[in-house]
């Protein structure tokens, strides 16, 4: 499949993000670019993630969102993808009951479903929910959350709703633990790297200011606490060294721009929160 497949068809999504509720047309629209840009991405996602992450900082990552995590609880995570953090779970705690992971993107699940063993339940749904359309999943049936590289993948105007799911799965005390990759330098090459990056796999990479006011709305959570942390993605890509090629081409026509792409920065935020006992 040619890459040029993942730019918006119809450009309805580019001013979506930033405000309303989308439309069922552009969300299926979403939906599908989405799993399409999946379904490529998990020919090489392993490997490719420890290009763009670096294994240390991947390590790092899962274990400070399973920092919470104790031998009873029960754990959910949000776009679980090729499956490392119920791995890592069950790796400090072989006798978990039941994780759940969830993603939108069936190749994605298939990926986590061939290391599992261990029963653990895989749920196909979407994570950008709507008053239609919450998360497939009961009310308190979960004392952690865990979201590693999600939150960017739905529209900015989304992450609300989202969070106010998260607050009807927790049980009284339980713990939400998000890490969210974002933009850091405000210069040339990061906006247009921003702005290629939602128009094209639907990722919206904000600011830290933009993000903590969305990840401060949805109602019901407490204890918000937020961390920014430095990331490798972007100059990664910029080397052009991952089979997954959406970000390297995007550094390549930065390139032909004459802008510069290791001038493209980005971070990733910790977020926690908890839904009060
Ligand atoms: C960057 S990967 C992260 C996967 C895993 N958490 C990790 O850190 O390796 C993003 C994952 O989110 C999934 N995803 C993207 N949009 C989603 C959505 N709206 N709802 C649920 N899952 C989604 C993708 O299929 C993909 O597996």
């Amino acid at each position: 499949m040619g890459m040029g497949f993942f730019y918006w068809s119809a450009g309805s999504m580019r001013d979506t993000h930033t405000g309303e509720v989308m439309s069922k047309a552009v969300k299926t629209e979403y939906v599908q670019l989405k799993q399409a840009v999946y379904r490529e991405y998990s020919r090489s996602y392993d490997e490719d993630r420890k290009r763009f992450v670096g294994g240390q900082g991947l390590a790092e990552r899962v274990d400070w969102a399973l920092g919470p995590l104790t031998q009873r609880a029960r754990l959910l995570d949000l776009g679980c993808g090729s499956g490392d953090v119920i791995a890592r779970a069950l790796e400090l705690h072989p006798d978990l009951v039941a994780p759940v992971g969830l993603d939108l993107t069936p190749e994605m699940l298939a990926l986590a479903r061939t290391r599992f063993t261990h029963s653990c339940g895989l749920v196909q749904a979407n994570a950008h929910v709507d008053s239609v359309a919450g998360l497939p999943l009961q009310d308190r049936k979960f004392n952690l959350v865990t979201s590693l590289n999600l939150i960017h993948e739905l529209p900015r105007a989304a992450i609300p709703g989202l969070l106010d799911e998260v607050h009807r799965v927790l049980n009284p005390g339980g713990q939400l633990q998000a890490v969210i990759p974002c933009m850091v330098a405000e210069n040339p090459s990061s906006m247009v790297f921003q702005r290629m990056s939602w128009e094209r796999g639907a990722m919206d990479f904000l600011f830290p200011s933009e993000l903590k006011d969305l990840l401060n709305q949805g109602t019901g959570l407490t204890d918000r606490k937020f961390k920014l942390g430095p990331s490798s993605a972007a100059s990664a890509a910029a080397k052009g060294e991952t089979r997954f090629k959406l970000f390297s081409q995007i550094m390549d026509e930065l390139r032909e721009q004459g802008l510069d792409p290791q001038d493209v920065t980005q971070g990733v935020m910790y977020f926690s929160a908890s839904r009060a006992g």
